[in-house]
């Protein structure tokens, strides 16, 4: 369950941080299983010093390292504690702390500047979002705008008032332009509205790469966003209303093949999407932390000939999950956008070998954990 495969490579000392020679993602280690308990408070790791704290980049020089993960608790917080604990991921004198909304309610600034103060890192991840499918976005796009703006300005703001240099932030690819040219890449974030469906999140998103250009134009901060696509895995939220597609297809397939029923999902089953493994994300944006120099934010996708339409993804969850039943296509449903074709190119012009876990072997992981974990995965 949930195991990966090793990469080639270990981790490079850090002393290695430059683009044109980047290192490899988290090292990480085959057999491995996700935890099955889903932490509600924070989780502090800290890897044991065996030789004096090494830096996390050549820039940042505070000692020990600390590194913050808002939104610690949800999809992509949970993959990088995995990499982090089960998989090589830390470096020695590396503390990881993982928040969730508990922890604090980063929309308000009093306990976003609390969480800090408590906590003092040297570097973030912020994951921390209000998300959701689809369907959750066209009834809710104004509190989409406001818990994220909000979200976003106090985590930023918080890490430049205490001094902390390096931040990633977590942008999307539904945040492109609704009408643009294919492939889109990272340079065609601002060029146009998004689509209608989800403008709230959109534009809120799109201001992190404003504000990250503005730290670094008025304070030389080494602020960053990545853009993934669609990311699925265990921890995800498999709602069939409001979670993210692939997730919502595998909960509503598991319930119809349980109650004999057909399976129904909305939409024309046409759209494309790149989607990525959840555990890929985590070793990559832990890369982007220690390596990714720019400002400007970098995509994290699987290639363009991995684009899958929702009805293929819909067939190879059905074959997962043994679902042999019938499947209906409610076309009274909204499409969403068509496709949202995204270029990896500039993350493999700098790492052109990294693998990415095969979509078949990355789904298999994700049915076996929600069928595992039935009674306490988001649903
Ligand atoms: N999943 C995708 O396909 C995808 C694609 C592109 C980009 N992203 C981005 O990746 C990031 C993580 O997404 P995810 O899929 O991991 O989401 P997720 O599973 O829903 O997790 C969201 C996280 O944010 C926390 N959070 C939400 N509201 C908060 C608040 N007001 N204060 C503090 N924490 C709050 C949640 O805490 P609780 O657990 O306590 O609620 C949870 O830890 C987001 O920025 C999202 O926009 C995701």
């Amino acid at each position: 369950l949930y195991s990966a495969r090793s990469s080639s490579s270990p981790p490079p000392p850090s002393s290695s941080s430059s683009p044109s020679s980047p290192s490899s993602p988290a090292q990480v280690s085959p057999n491995t299983s996700l935890s099955s308990t889903n932490s509600l408070a924070c989780q502090r790791i800290k890897k044991k010093k065996k030789k004096p704290s090494s830096q996390m980049d050549s820039n940042n020089t505070q000692s020990p390292v600390r590194i913050l993960v808002t939104g610690g608790s949800g999809l992509l917080g949970k993959a990088i504690e995995h990499v982090v604990t089960k998989q090589g991921g830390a470096r020695d004198g590396e503390e990881w702390i993982f928040l969730s909304s508990k922890d604090a309610n980063l929309t308000d600034l009093a306990q976003t500047r609390a969480i800090f103060e408590k906590h003092r890192p040297t570097h973030v991840i912020h994951l921390a979002a209000k998300v959701g499918g689809l369907y959750l976005h066209m009834k809710e796009n104004l509190q989409f705008w406001r818990d994220n703006i909000r979200i976003n300005d106090n985590v930023l703001h918080t890490a430049h008032e205490m001094n902390i240099n390096r931040v990633v932030s977590c942008l999307s690819s539904c945040i492109f332009p609704d009408k643009t040219t294919y492939p889109i890449d990272e340079t065609m974030i601002h060029n146009g509205p998004p689509h209608e469906s989800n403008y709230g999140y959109s534009y809120a998103k799109r201001m992190i790469d404003v504000q990250n250009r503005g730290y670094r134009s008025q304070y030389g901060r080494k602020y960053t966003a990545v853009i993934p696509t669609n990311v699925f895995g265990p921890y995800d939220n498999f709602n069939k209303e409001n979670g993210h597609v692939l997730s919502a297809l595998i909960n509503k397939t598991h319930t119809a093949k349980v109650e004999g029923s057909p399976l129904q999902v909305w939409g024309s089953g046409k759209p494309l999407r790149q989607f990525i493994y959840s555990l890929d994300i985590a070793r990559l944006i832990i890369w982007v932390l220690r390596e990714y120099e720019e400002v400007s934010p970098i995509i994290l996708s699987v290639g363009e000939d991995d684009e899958i339409s929702i009805k293929e993804a819909v067939e190879k969850i059905a074959e997962t999950l043994e679902f042999k039943g019938e499947i209906v296509y409610d076309t009274t449903k909204s499409d969403g956008q068509i496709k949202k074709t995204a270029s990896n190119a500039k993350l493999r012009s700098l790492l052109p070998d990294f693998e990415f876990t095969p979509f078949p072997q990355a789904l298999k992981e994700t049915c076996d954990w929600f069928l595992n974990n039935y009674d306490i995965a988001r649903r």
